[in-house]
């Protein structure tokens, strides 16, 4: 089958990672019956230096039609406080496709790999098998809400946000946090802070609800601040793990802890819960574009490589080569292949070369 992909280097260490990504896909899908047609575009600050626009029409075009999106990170300190006509989405190349696309189950799976452990604060038998996917709802929330800005008043300058979900955002992720939950090992923690705001009282009010459908997963409501120290204190208890916008992005920076590192995290925005078939999506690794190893190269692509692994099983139905190129990265970690991240020598190209040997075996 053919497939049509979109890849997005994007800023910082985008390039570099989805190189390095793109030549472990190549080997990887050598001597299959997948035929992948790539094409190429600029997004935010790449994308604002040549056309002054975060994201073209022509990009969103191309997204909508192909079967996956690769992204590298986006933004850094020349772009950050730019601001453009336009609601938040048009602030930011990678939210704009997020919510063109209507991407918004954000998959984060943070697992401890064999050899990284060492590098994580927690003691021997805590987070060796440590395995949390995040849920992260992408295209809704505070990020999002009307109205907000900011404005001088005779007080001071002000700014506001809204946090705000309907009814409808709230059931549509919740549901795939449910069939995660139910393909793995059926527990999920809902993350919210019902105890002060109304958002999170209708979001635990509604997940409770859709919850009646799926009684064979234990659903347990959390207040987010307790769930970030519970998932540090216990982190193998945790299965599926659920949160707005807010916290879904700060949850799954903090389980890059149980990994070893924020460079070894791949994520999927998926267009739709999973139900066993394809789901167009946009995949990428969970931290930024590192201004400060920018151009070094020495960044981990192992977040980038597994956001490939996951492009591959949700939207290119290949699961057998996501498998292969998984186990590839838990071999190269545990025969102690490291990036400086990781308390190592290896360059970019180092642990690439590393993985591909390691197809095969
Ligand atoms: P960051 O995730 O880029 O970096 C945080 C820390 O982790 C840095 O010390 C960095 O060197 C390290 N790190 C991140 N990825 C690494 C990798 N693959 N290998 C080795 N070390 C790695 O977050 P930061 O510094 O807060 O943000 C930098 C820029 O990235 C900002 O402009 C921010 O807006 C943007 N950003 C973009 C995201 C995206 O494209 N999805 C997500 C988060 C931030
Ligand atoms: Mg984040």
């Amino acid at each position: 089958p053919t497939h049509d992909i979109l890849v997005l280097p994007g800023d910082g260490i985008g390039p570099e990672v989805m190189q390095a990504a793109l030549a472990v896909l190549d080997a990887a899908t050598e001597n299959s019956d997948l035929e992948l047609r790539l094409s190429f575009d600029l997004l935010h600050g790449a994308a604002w230096e040549r056309y002054g626009a975060f994201c073209r029409e022509e990009t969103v075009a191309a997204a909508l039609t192909a079967d996956a999106v690769l992204a590298g990170a986006v933004g850094g300190p020349r772009w950050d406080n730019i601001r453009v006509p336009g609601g938040p989405e048009m602030q930011d190349g990678l939210m704009r496709l997020r919510k063109e696309l209507r991407a918004y189950a954000g998959l984060r799976p943070a697992r401890a790999w064999p050899g990284s452990h060492s590098r994580t604060p927690f003691r021997p038998g805590l987070a060796e098998t440590a395995d949390i996917l995040v849920l992260r709802e992408m295209c809704g929330g505070v990020m999002f809400a009307l109205p907000r800005g900011q404005e001088t008043r005779a007080t001071g300058r002000y700014a506001l946000d809204t946090a705000a979900y309907s009814e409808g955002e709230i059931r549509r992720i919740a549901e795939a946090g449910f069939r995660l939950a139910r393909g793995r090992r059926g527990r999920m923690v809902s993350a919210d802070k019902a105890n002060v705001m109304e958002s999170y009282r209708l979001w635990r009010a509604v997940v409770g609800e859709v919850a009646a459908d799926y009684p064979d997963v234990r659903l347990t409501h959390m207040y987010a601040d307790n769930c970030a120290y519970q998932m540090m204190r216990r982190p193998q208890d945790f299965d599926v793990v659920i949160g707005c916008n807010l916290i879904g992005d700060f949850l799954s920076d903090l389980a890059a802890v149980v990994s070893g590192s924020l460079g070894l995290l791949p994520s999927a925005c998926l267009r739709g819960a999973p139900h066993g078939g394809p789901v167009p999506g946009i995949y990428e690794p969970v931290h930024g574009s590192a201004p400060d190893i920018a151009g070094k190269g020495i960044a981990n692509p192992i977040g980038m490589i597994l956001s490939i692994a996951m492009m591959l099983e949700h939207s290119l139905d290949a699961p057998d080569i996501a498998r292969k190129i998984e186990a590839a990265v838990g071999q190269a970690l545990a025969d102690g292949v490291a990036t400086p991240d990781l308390d190592g020598t290896a360059s970019t190209s180092d642990m690439t070369a590393a993985v591909i040997e390691r197809l095969g075996a």
